[in-house]
């Protein structure tokens, strides 16, 4: 009897060691150890023996069950591990495997235009300035000498909070704040968001504006001229002609509106330019020495220049645009144009 035993051990293990998947395993427990199995079989016929031989093959039989046992559930994790790893093998991923396209944002023509114009000037050696866009009338009007009666002071112009706040009307504001606090050499630009009670084809009632500064000694209206001059013609392109007209702002003194030569017609007269052949671009000048001394800049030793760009402007003229309000649209099939 303990020969059958061992003999029929040895076959099971001997079946468990050749399995090659965990059914096959399964089969093989069924077989031995299974409620009809070749050992458990044995175990029922246990009775049939006399009580005497009872006790060693009982223990012979335990033995062999457990030991068979054990030998399954190594087996069986062993098998996992490598079904699982099969599995994987065969699930590697489809790359040509076509996904629904999804569109890219594209940026804004007036993000365009603001990062190309800031560009420019950081290449010429301005840094950039921020400022607040609720701000004081002290540093929206009086440092920048606009007297208390001049008309953009009125409340039609402006969008007041109180007597003395205001949504800014100009980024002009920041280039007092940086004065009070900033020694000569000053050259800085000041890109920011202002606002104005208009609405029309050409105003908005919050546009983008990028002021430009520059505080040394004898800097002139001709460093003015250059400097405009360049960025212009990086801008929009080298033939770009540049024409400079007296105007007046209480900050600058001479001050100038500068046009371009309109890049539609080439100076012929059009449409965009209407008929004039010049589109009109910025505001500039030398900073007014009762600015500088507002500031506390003393104005016998330090000179200046400034400039103020209208970002919206500047696209328009820059794409040919004829109404500023498709740029507050939203509409992204315009939008994409730009791409
Ligand atoms: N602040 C002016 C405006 O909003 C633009 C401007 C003109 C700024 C001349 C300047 C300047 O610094 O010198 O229309």
């Amino acid at each position: 009897m303990e020969d059958s035993i061992l003999a029929l051990l040895d076959n099971a293990k001997k079946e468990i060691v050749a399995s090659n998947s965990t059914s096959f395993v399964n089969e093989v427990r069924v077989k031995y150890i299974g409620r009809t199995g070749l050992l458990t079989s044995m175990l029922k016929d246990l009775k049939n023996f006399p009580s005497q031989d009872r006790p060693a093959i009982g223990k012979l039989l335990n033995d062999a069950r457990i030991a068979i046992e054990n030998l399954i559930s190594q087996k069986t994790a062993e098998l996992i591990v490598e079904e699982q790893k099969q599995k994987e093998y065969n699930e590697t991923l489809d790359i040509s495997l076509s996904l629904p396209s999804y569109k890219r944002g594209v940026l804004h023509p007036l993000s365009i235009v603001k990062n190309e114009i800031i560009d420019i000037f950081t290449g010429l050696g301005f840094s950039i300035e921020d400022g607040p866009e609720i701000e004081l009338s002290k540093y929206n009007f009086e440092l920048l000498n606009i007297p208390a009666d001049h008309p953009s002071r009125a409340f039609c112009d402006s969008f007041y909070i109180s007597d003395d706040i205001l949504l800014r009307t100009q980024t002009s504001g920041i280039q007092a704040r940086v004065m009070e606090k900033t020694l000569p050499p000053i050259k800085i630009i000041c890109p920011g968001k202002v606002y104005r009670p208009d609405d029309d084809a050409t105003h908005s009632p919050m546009f983008q504006q990028i002021e430009g500064l520059y505080v040394d000694k004898n800097v002139s209206l001709a460093d003015l001229k250059s400097v405009l001059q360049l960025f212009a013609k990086k801008f929009f392109s080298e033939s770009t002609k540049v024409r400079f007209r007296p105007s007046y702002f209480p900050f600058t003194e001479p001050s100038v509106e500068v046009d371009l030569s309109c890049a539609m017609c080439g100076g012929a007269g059009c449409s965009l330019c209407k008929g004039t052949g010049w589109l009109e671009l910025l505001g500039a000048g030398v900073v007014n020495p009762i600015v500088l001394d507002n500031c506390g800049i003393d104005s016998s030793i330090y000179s200046g220049f400034a400039f103020g760009i209208g970002i919206e402007r500047a696209t328009m003229v820059k794409y040919g645009i004829p109404d500023m309000r498709i740029l507050f649209d939203g509409d992204v099939r315009y939008i994409d144009q730009f791409r």
